[in-house]
């Protein structure tokens, strides 16, 4: 794992605002499951060894980070890929036509103060974009460990009820823990020192 970089960086400077990453090459016959905000990936490089028959797209503001994981997904060879981006603005343009048969929303922001509201990654934009490139049936799942951000996230998915359906009942928590057999480097970190973990699981319409 690389060392964590500390700082943040404010996803609406207008640096972010063109996209500048490199697009993935997918492949239309294999699954594709995405992490958005993957930071060094520690949750794509598990599901990836887990199932390699599938193919894994990291989205990632921190560009340091994007170049770490490709440089670790080519030599372990891996089939994921880390795309530098602003999610909300990119997200479409790096799919390029292609459909997610999962989205991972693992612990998306450090933005948990009022004043920075504006700042959280998951927002209407967000589930917009993530309807549109996600399959019939895909799933879609957030875990956060600040209740703010996790009610937010809730907030938002189910005022697009007619994109995705929560599988444990409308405006509810998934209470079964993560089913993906992988856990991010920040769940593992909640999971060790105690953090409760809120869960929500839809389904694409
Ligand atoms: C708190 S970290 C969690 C990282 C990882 N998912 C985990 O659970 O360990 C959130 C990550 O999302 C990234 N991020 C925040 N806003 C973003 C945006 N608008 N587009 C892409 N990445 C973003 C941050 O740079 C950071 O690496």
């Amino acid at each position: 794992m690389p060392m964590r970089l500390r700082q943040h960086v404010n996803p609406l400077h207008a640096h972010f605002a063109e996209f500048r990453g490199q697009l993935p090459v997918l492949d239309a016959g294999r699954p594709i499951e995405l992490e958005i905000g993957c930071a060094e990936a520690q949750f794509l490089f598990e599901r990836a060894r887990r199932d390699p028959d599938r193919q894994y797209v990291g989205l990632e503001i921190r560009e340091e980070l994007v170049h770490w994981v490709n440089r670790h997904a080519q030599a372990a060879r891996l089939p994921l890929t880390a795309v530098f981006c602003q999610a909300q603005l990119h997200l479409p343009l790096v799919m390029a036509g292609h459909f997610a048969d999962r989205v991972y929303l693992n612990f998306p922001d450090p933005w948990f103060k009022r004043k920075h509201h504006n700042r959280r990654m998951i927002d209407e934009q967000l589930a917009v974009a993530i309807a549109e490139v996600t399959r019939p049936g895909a799933e879609i799942f957030v875990q956060s460990d600040v209740w703010e951000v996790a009610l937010d996230a809730l907030e938002v998915f189910e005022r697009q009820s007619e994109r995705f359906v929560n599988l444990a009942g409308e405006w509810a928590f998934w209470r079964q823990g993560n089913p993906f057999g992988a856990r991010s480097w920040r769940e593992q970190n909640a999971e060790d020192t105690g953090l409760p973990i809120w869960r929500i699981l839809y389904h694409r319409r």
